[in-house]
C-alpha cells in the first residue's frame, strides 16, 4: 500500500526542512572534494542482466539523481514545490518504464556511494537523515507511478 504514506510524508517535510543545513553542507562538500563520487554509483543490486547492460546509463543517471537532491535542497523552504517536482518526476518515470519497486533501490545506493567521502562526519544520525530524504523522494515519486 503506497498511501498511508501521505501522512508520513507530511510528517517528514518539517524534519527535512530542519535538517537543511546538514544536507547542504554535506552535498556541497561532497561535490567539491569528491567529484569522483558522481561516478561511483554501481549498477543497482537486484537488477536483471538486461538492466545491468545499461550500467553506463546508470552512471549518468546517478548524476541526475544528484541533481534531484540538489533541487530538493534549493526548494527546501517550499515543500509544495518539492512535492510537485517529485510527483512530475515520478510521472516521467512511468514513461521511462522504470518499475515502481526499483525506486526504493536508489537511496541505499546513494548512501553507499557518499558514505566513504564523508567518513569523519558519518554517524547513525547522518545516515538516518539521508535515508529519510530518499524515503521522501521515492515515496513522492511512487505516488505518481501507482494508480
Ligand atoms: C530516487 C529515485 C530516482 C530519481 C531521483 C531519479 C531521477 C531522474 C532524473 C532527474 C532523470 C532525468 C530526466 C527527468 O527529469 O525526467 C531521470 C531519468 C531517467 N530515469 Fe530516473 N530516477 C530515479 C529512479 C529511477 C529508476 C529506479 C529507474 C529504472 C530502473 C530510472 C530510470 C530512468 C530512465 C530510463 C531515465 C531516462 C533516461 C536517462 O535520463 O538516463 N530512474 N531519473
Amino acid at each position: 500500500m503506497i498511501y498511508n504514506e501521505k501522512q508520513e510524508v507530511s510528517n517528514f517535510l518539517p524534519i527535512f526542512n530542519g535538517r537543511g543545513s546538514l544536507y547542504k553542507i554535506q552535498i556541497h562538500r561532497l561535490f567539491e572534494t569528491h567529484p569522483d563520487v558522481q561516478e561511483v554509483f554501481m549498477p543497482f543490486k537486484g537488477m536483471t542482466k538486461e538492466d545491468l547492460q545499461y550500467s553506463n546509463q546508470l552512471k549518468t543517471h546517478a548524476l541526475r539523481v544528484m541533481g534531484t537532491v540538489d533541487k530538493c535542497l534549493a526548494r527546501i523552504d517550499d515543500t509544495k514545490k518539492i512535492q510537485e517536482m517529485l510527483h512530475d518526476l515520478g510521472s516521467r518515470h512511468v514513461m521511462y518504464n522504470a518499475k515502481v519497486d526499483y525506486i526504493d533501490l536508489i537511496g541505499p545506493q546513494f548512501i553507499w556511494a557518499i558514505q566513504p567521502a564523508l567518513k569523519e562526519q558519518w554517524n547513525r544520525e547522518v545516515e538516518e537523515a539521508w535515508s529519510d530524504l530518499f524515503k521522501l523522494i521515492s515515496q513522492l515519486m511512487k505516488t505518481a507511478m501507482t494508480f
